[in-house]
């Protein structure tokens, strides 16, 4: 099964076919050619004779070489450790269904040193004064080792947006979570709510960390779709309970 699944990753299958089919054609068009030609017999077997080593060949580049935004790449130079990138995305942007429309995007990332309130503050700086005027809204989550953000808005500055903080040298290892067309916002209030995981109580910090694992001594912060959602659920709602117990 999984020798399967390599092939099927590899395309090996798809090529195959494409290969058979293409050959059939060329074999037949030569046909016609050669018979109105009237060209020899070894001629016509010495086509069919290359197009059959072909095959071979195309099974073999297929499995070892792998066509990247970078071009051209032997199947070992592909590093799939790496997280999605901002490149990823530029490659997708124009077939992009959902360009024009509004969109979610989660990452994952890795902070460089660790986070503090200092540093969230500062972000959140950053992005009240730039992400009202790019019609964003989100949520970003902290522990002393992550970041999780979910970004909803329109997709061009959305995508800008992603790009830069990207390239922010404050962290690291970003993993795109997810990427797709919403109706609606769900954060609609907030440029961007920073919620930090740095001094939570105990008993909500164990069932958390039960819930979704742990990283570094800290909550795991998610990295699906459906967990980022249940765990800003549980965030949300502890913050209103903290919030009305305050009143
Ligand atoms: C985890 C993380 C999340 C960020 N989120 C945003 C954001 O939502 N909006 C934003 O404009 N900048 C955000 N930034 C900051 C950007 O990377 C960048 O520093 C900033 O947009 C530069 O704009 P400024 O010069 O106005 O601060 C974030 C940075 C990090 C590390």
């Amino acid at each position: 099964m999984k020798i399967f699944n390599e092939l099927k990753r590899r395309k090996v299958f798809r090529v195959g076919i494409a290969y058979m089919f293409i050959a059939w054609l060329v074999a037949q068009v030569l046909q016609l050619v050669f018979e109105s030609f009237g060209t020899p017999d070894w001629a016509i077997r010495t086509v069919l004779v290359l197009l059959a080593t072909g095959f071979p060949l195309a099974l073999f580049l297929a499995w070892a070489f792998e066509i990247t935004s970078d071009g051209v790449k032997r199947e070992h130079q592909l590093d799939r450790s790496q997280p999605i990138t901002p490149k990823t995305i530029r490659r997708l942007r124009d077939n992009a269904p959902s360009a024009g429309k509004l969109n979610l995007l989660i990452y994952k990332s890795r902070c460089k040193g660790l986070a503090n309130w200092d540093l969230v503050e500062s972000i959140l700086a950053s992005s009240m004064r730039n992400n009202p005027a790019n019609d964003i809204t989100g949520v970003l989550v902290v522990t002393e080792t992550h970041f999780l953000q979910v970004l909803e808005g329109p997709f061009e500055p959305l995508n800008a947006t992603f790009e830069r903080i990207a390239r922010d040298m404050r962290h690291e290892g970003t993993q795109l979570i997810s990427f797709t067309a919403i109706r609606e916002r769900r954060f609609t209030d907030w440029a961007m709510h920073g919620i930090g995981l740095f001094d939570l109580n105990q008993e909500l910090k164990s069932s958390l960390c039960l819930k979704f694992g742990e990283e570094n001594g800290n909550v795991r912060l998610p990295n699906s779709a459906h967990e980022v959602m249940e765990l800003l659920d549980i965030l949300l709602s502890e913050e209103q309970l903290g919030s009305a117990a305050e009143k």
